[in-house]
């Protein structure tokens, strides 16, 4: 796929088939990963990829049964979690880099999965104590995100509708309008 398509196909999936994945899919997958930029390239994070059921099942467990996300959970064959060292990036005006780490390294695996006609959904509210104990996780170590990984139900996920370039792009100042007169030129101007 284009990456411009890979970019608008991805949508967060809440329901999955059975279907195990690729071994040279979750490769390329994981992969990805690797590419991503990472805080003085330290990659202070890991990802725990899952595939044992009952693992799976007690990680759902870990997710509060109103999330929609949690049926997912459990329907997918593979279950990541996206972890970090803090200690691997620094932490400079209350801004915590491991996170911005991680949230990169999840775009990657999210848009690499969709892709490979595989589908996601990054899951951030979990009982990161409980999970850290089902998968014998340091104490060190903070959970960043969980994310099913499978083929998608059709019936799974609907495209929602973002802000367009407008509501969240401004131009040379704060809340200046953006508007393209020209394909190639950003100007204020109509
Ligand atoms: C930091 C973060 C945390 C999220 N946590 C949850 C969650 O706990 N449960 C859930 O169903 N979706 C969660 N999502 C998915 C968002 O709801 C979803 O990305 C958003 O509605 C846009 O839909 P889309 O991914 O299909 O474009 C999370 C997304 C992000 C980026």
């Amino acid at each position: 796929m284009e990456f411009y398509d890979v970019v608008e196909d991805r949508k967060s999936s809440r329901s999955y088939k059975p279907n195990p994945i690729e071994n040279e899919k979750l490769y390329r997958i994981l992969e990805s990963l690797t590419f991503a930029p990472s805080w003085s390239c330290q990659n202070c994070l890991r990802v725990l990829m899952v595939d044992e059921g009952g693992l799976i099942k007690n990680i759902a467990g870990c997710v509060n049964e109103e999330n929609p996300a949690q049926e997912g959970l459990i329907e997918a064959p593979v279950v990541m979690v996206m972890c970090a060292d803090p200690a691997g990036a620094e932490e400079i005006d209350s801004k915590e880099y491991y996170m911005c780490d991680c949230g990169i390294a999840m775009e990657h695996i999210m848009l690499a999965a969709c892709s490979e006609g595989l589908a996601t959904c990054w899951i951030g509210l979990f009982d990161e104590h409980k999970v850290k104990s089902i998968l014998e996780i340091p104490d060190n170590i903070r959970l960043v995100a969980i994310s099913p990984l499978g083929y998608r139900n059709e019936a799974g996920g609907t495209k929602k509708k973002k802000k367009s370039i407008k509501d969240i792009a401004y131009y040379q100042k704060w809340d200046n309008e953006l508007v393209f007169k020209k394909e190639d030129c950003l100007t204020t101007e109509e």
